[in-house]
């Protein structure tokens, strides 16, 4: 597995993701994939599954310290009166006394950024959270929050895959060693998989199209991927990425179906993009 060193943060490239998995289903994945290898599970308050990521997490047999947790504060929280009863909340159904990196999971809609960097470095230094950094977050805001914060910024979790171009934001992730973190990793399952340039490299390297995709993430220098799945077989498939290497015009390739620049995660709330 490789590891990502991003301004003290130690965090696995490869992480399960969860959203719209709840309940039994939810804790089982969890529980699944800490067994077969996965050390890195992404959750936030927003897919109510807290609790269920708790439970898979009591029901493997690895110890709290084993396991890189993440969550995610929804932007409407993050207020003087609500940030830290917030946190509180997550860490309670999470059943644990902290989580490796708190996130804010989009910047909120009024813009405040120093105030945003006080209540994450307030749960950093209750002990809440051993990392702290942000989601959705643009060139700017990035620069600014950086700036702001007085303990670093260790990631920032955007949507990222082969069918779109985050070379700016790449940039900016770099330039301050911030991780960057691919949601939506397998433009989630769509069509992407049946993508003629991916066909012939998964051929080529005896790897399926979601590991070439996957492999690509963490081929790039500081950069992660959290995979959801909620089948137990991909599990395995989405994790054994780590015994191959693709070659540079093969990462290049893959690179030029950026080009197509294709978000799934853009809504009302969301802030002005970057441009490719
Ligand atoms: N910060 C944010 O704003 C934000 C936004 C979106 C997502 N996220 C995080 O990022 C995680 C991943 O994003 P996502 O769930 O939206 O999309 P994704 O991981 O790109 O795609 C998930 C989809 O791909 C399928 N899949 C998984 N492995 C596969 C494989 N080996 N072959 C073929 N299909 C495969 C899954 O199907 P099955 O489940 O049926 O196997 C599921 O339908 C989320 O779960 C969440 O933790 C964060």
């Amino acid at each position: 597995m490789k590891i990502l060193e991003a301004n003290g943060a130690k965090i696995p490239a490869l992480g399960l993701g969860t959203w719209q998995m709840r309940g039994d289903q939810c804790a089982d994945i969890v529980k699944t994939a800490l067994g077969t290898g996965y050390r890195h599970i992404d959750t936030a308050v927003m897919y109510e599954n807290e609790d269920a990521v708790g439970q898979g997490m009591k029901a493997s047999s690895l110890s709290r310290d084993d396991i890189f947790l993440t969550t995610k504060v929804w932007p409407t929280d993050v207020t003087e009166d609500n940030f830290i009863k917030t946190v509180a909340g997550s860490l309670e159904r999470l059943g644990t006394d902290y989580v490796d990196l708190l996130l804010i999971h989009w910047p909120p809609k009024v813009k405040a950024v120093a105030d945003w960097a006080k209540l994450l470095n307030e749960a950093a230094e209750r002990g809440w959270a051993r990392n702290i950094g942000v989601s959705n977050f643009t060139v700017a805001l990035l620069n600014e929050m950086v700036a702001a914060s007085e303990r670093p910024i260790a990631c920032n979790q955007v949507e990222n895959h082969p069918y779109l171009d985050q070379r700016k934001i790449r940039a900016a992730c770099a330039e301050h060693g911030v991780a960057l973190m691919a949601y939506c990793p397998l433009y989630q399952g769509r069509p992407l998989m049946n993508n003629p340039v991916l066909m012939d490299i998964a051929a080529a390297c005896g790897k399926t199209e979601a590991q070439v995709v996957l492999r690509w993430h963490v081929q790039h220098v500081g950069a992660g991927a959290i995979p959801k799945t909620a089948t137990p077989s991909r599990l395995a498939e989405n994790l054994d990425i780590f015994d191959f290497e693709l070659s540079d015009d093969q990462m290049a390739s893959i690179t030029e179906l950026t080009s197509k620049h294709s978000r799934i995660c853009d809504f009302e709330f969301s802030p002005k993009w970057d441009a490719a």
